[in-house]
This record gives C-alpha cells, sequence and structure tokens, in this order.
C-alpha cells in the first residue's frame, strides 16, 4: 500500500512538472517571433537534422529558426568528391527541407581552401593547374552548384575564409593556381550563375582591425569592378570575453558604410580554455590535458552557465542596436552535444557554445537572447 502511494505520488510529480514545462514553454516566445522585426535567426544543420534522423532538434529547428544554413554538404568535399562526380543528395535534401518550412536558405560555401579535395587543384599528372584551366574549373563547379539550386538557395557564401589576420589573402591554393584575383572570379561566375541570389563574403576575426580594414579594401574592390555583393558574414566563432562590444560595434559600421548588409554567420561562444596551441591533439590520449582542457566534463557550473547567458544578451543587444544592417545571424549548431567546438581546436572535449544543452532544453542563454529581443522592441 505505501509503495503504491509513494508511486502514486511520484507518477504525480512527474505529470505536474511536465504540464509546468509546457505552460512554460507555451509561453516563451520562439527565437524567430521574438527577433521577428529585427532579423533572420538562423542555424546550421546537418544530415541528422534535415532528414529527421534527430528528430528532436528537427522539432527544435523548425520551432525556432527561419533559415538555415548546411554545416557541411555543400562544401567541395562532399558535393564535389572526384572530378566528374557530384554528391547532390544531401544537398537536395538540405534545401528541400528549408522549402518545406519556408525558411531563408544560404548556401555555404563555394570557394574555401579547406574542406577541398588535393585533386581540385591538380591535373590527371598531379600537376598544379595553371590560371585558366583553374578558372574554368572553379566556373564549372560554382555553376554546377548554384545552377542546381538556383531561384532556390537564397544566399551564398561564395568566398569564405580568403584573408589571414594580418590582413593580406592566404597563401592558397587558389592565389597559387589563379592569383589574387580569384576572390573576383568567383563572385563574377557566381553572379552569372544565379543572378538572383544574394552573394557574401564570408571570414573570422574582421572584429580584429587589421583583417577588417583588408576586407573594407576587398569589397570597396569588388564594388568599384561593379560586381555584386550583398553582404558580408563574421563567423562569430566568439568567447565570454572575445570580441568587445566596440569591436563588433566598428566592424558592424565598417560595413554599413559601405551600404552592404552585416550577417553573424557562425556564432557560438566558447566557454572553455583556449586550446589553440593543441590543435588537432585528441584528448582522450593527451591525459595530462584534460583537467586543465577540459573542465566541465560532469555539467556546466551555475556561475559559468550565468556568464554564457550575459554573453549572449550582451551580443545580441549590439546587434539589435543595429539591426538596420544585421540582416541575419546564424547559431553554428542546435545543442551542446553535436557542436563542431567538442572536437576543435582539439578533439574529444564537452563544450557548451550554444543555445541548447545535451538533452535538447533550452538554457539560460536562450532566455536571455529571447529577453534581449523583447526589451528591445
Ligand atoms: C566546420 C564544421 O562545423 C565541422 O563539422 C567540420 O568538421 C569542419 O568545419 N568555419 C567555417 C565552417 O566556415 O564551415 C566550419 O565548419 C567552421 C569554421
Amino acid at each position: 500500500m505505501k509503495l503504491l502511494i509513494t508511486t502514486c505520488v511520484v507518477c504525480l510529480i512527474i505529470v505536474l512538472i511536465g504540464a509546468i514545462r509546457c505552460f512554460a514553454d507555451a509561453n516563451v516566445p520562439a527565437l524567430k517571433d521574438a527577433l521577428a522585426k529585427a532579423f533572420l535567426i538562423g542555424v546550421a544543420v546537418n544530415d541528422d537534422v534535415v532528414s529527421g534522423n534527430d528528430s528532436q532538434t528537427t522539432a527544435i529547428v523548425e520551432k525556432q529558426f527561419n533559415s538555415i544554413t548546411p554545416e557541411n554538404v555543400m562544401k567541395w568535399q562532399f558535393i564535389h568528391p572526384e572530378p566528374n562526380k557530384y554528391n547532390f543528395e544531401p544537398a537536395d535534401r538540405f534545401v528541400a527541407f528549408g522549402e518545406k518550412n519556408k525558411m531563408f536558405i544560404v548556401g555555404h560555401t563555394l570557394i574555401w581552401q579547406n574542406q577541398i579535395p588535393g585533386w581540385a587543384f591538380r591535373d590527371d599528372s598531379n600537376n598544379l593547374l595553371g590560371r585558366d584551366a583553374m578558372l574554368a574549373r572553379m566556373k564549372d563547379h560554382i555553376f554546377t552548384v548554384m545552377g542546381r539550386y538556383k531561384g532556390r538557395v537564397n544566399g551564398w557564401d561564395v568566398v569564405n575564409e580568403a584573408l589571414n589576420d594580418a590582413g593580406p589573402l592566404h597563401k592558397s591554393k587558389w592565389v597559387e593556381t589563379v592569383g589574387p584575383d580569384f576572390v573576383q572570379k568567383a563572385f563574377e561566375y557566381a553572379h552569372e550563375a544565379d543572378p538572383n541570389a544574394e552573394l557574401y563574403y564570408n571570414d573570422f576575426s574582421l572584429d580584429k582591425p587589421a583583417k577588417r580594414e583588408a576586407c573594407v579594401r576587398l569589397v570597396k574592390d569588388l564594388k568599384d569592378k561593379g560586381l555584386r555583393i550583398d553582404g558580408v558574414g563574421i563567423q562569430g566563432h566568439w568567447a565570454l570575453s572575445y570580441p568587445s562590444r566596440k569591436d563588433i560595434e566598428q566592424f558592424i559600421n565598417a560595413f554599413a558604410a559601405l551600404g552592404v548588409k552585416v550577417m553573424v554567420t557562425e556564432l557560438d561562444i566558447d566557454v572553455l580554455p583556449s586550446a589553440t596551441q593543441y590543435m588537432g591533439a585528441d584528448i582522450n590520449v593527451r591525459f595530462e590535458l584534460q583537467e586543465r582542457l577540459n573542465p566541465y566534463v560532469n555539467g556546466l557550473p551555475d556561475e559559468v552557465q550565468k556568464k554564457l547567458a550575459d554573453r549572449y544578451a550582451e551580443i545580441f543587444a549590439v546587434l539589435l542596436e543595429h539591426k538596420d544592417t544585421v540582416s541575419r545571424v546564424t547559431l553554428w549548431g542546435v545543442y551542446d552535444k553535436t557542436s563542431w567546438l567538442n572536437n576543435w581546436p582539439i578533439r574529444g572535449r564537452t563544450s557548451y557554445p550554444l543555445l541548447f544543452d545535451r538533452n535538447y532544453q533550452p538554457k539560460p542563454a536562450f532566455d536571455a537572447v529571447v529577453k534581449t529581443a523583447q526589451g528591445s522592441e
């Protein structure tokens, strides 16, 4: 009898908690509604989300976001793995998912020096291609990929990460084969391939003055040459203390002055200690690094959770103040479990950079964003 009563009480409590959660959920607006008057709110998705294999995440994306970016499936490595062989299926699913949900669909990314197979820059004898041959290959790739989704993908990251931190272009295979005007050529071909698509330049650390200025020159140059460029995406792989509010504002103002849109395209806020000096290491085989670089394996302490929420609030407050220039903010992932930061710059950490936790629940950072949006109306 005692057992029966205890069981009933426990059940009642569970039902009550569920009801309270539902009620609370019903009263919290979705991100896309809270931010409707400001800018698009997007998210990077992988194939599990799009195909419904990770159905809880699919439900979050459909409810909360009005724009999507493919985390990987449109990168050269995946969509064009071999010369003359394209793998369109996952990208087709991605675009169909966005259309079904009436989302603003972003293509990421056409021209980048990473996640591209080595053969792309070489001929059949394994020699580096010359300028003309490489330009022909670039044009063919852009026309094939953009052509397939013409009129369906709303905007493209045409070139990704061409600048280095000190300003000039990276010494990439693109520069080596085509030359420094590969960026212009990519924008030229992209506009030809789909004249109605928005075209963006996308990069990280654009909040750093030298890189920001180099990017300003690059955009000006494209415009002076009469090429179409609609916006600049700053990736937004940020941390609790970086970048400053002032640097974010200066970045926005610099591009507002050029009349292009600004987007934060890959937002996540890292709360873990910086590990860039151990790039590529695996935490599981470097035990001495574990305690220092992977401190929150068993959960995020409340005070760090709060810092993360405050930081998200701060960032969204700045972006909302500049909503005339900022056209979209895209989170680089839906929930902490699948964030790329669990495995970058070193593998095997437990990271907490996003708005939903490992159990698909909204974090205090989520509430902070909604509250900031409501307060700015
Ligand atoms: C990352 C993905 O999130 C990972 O899954 C993949 O293994 C590597 O690339 N800058 C970009 C994104 O423009 O495409 C990168 O995405 C993160 C850095």
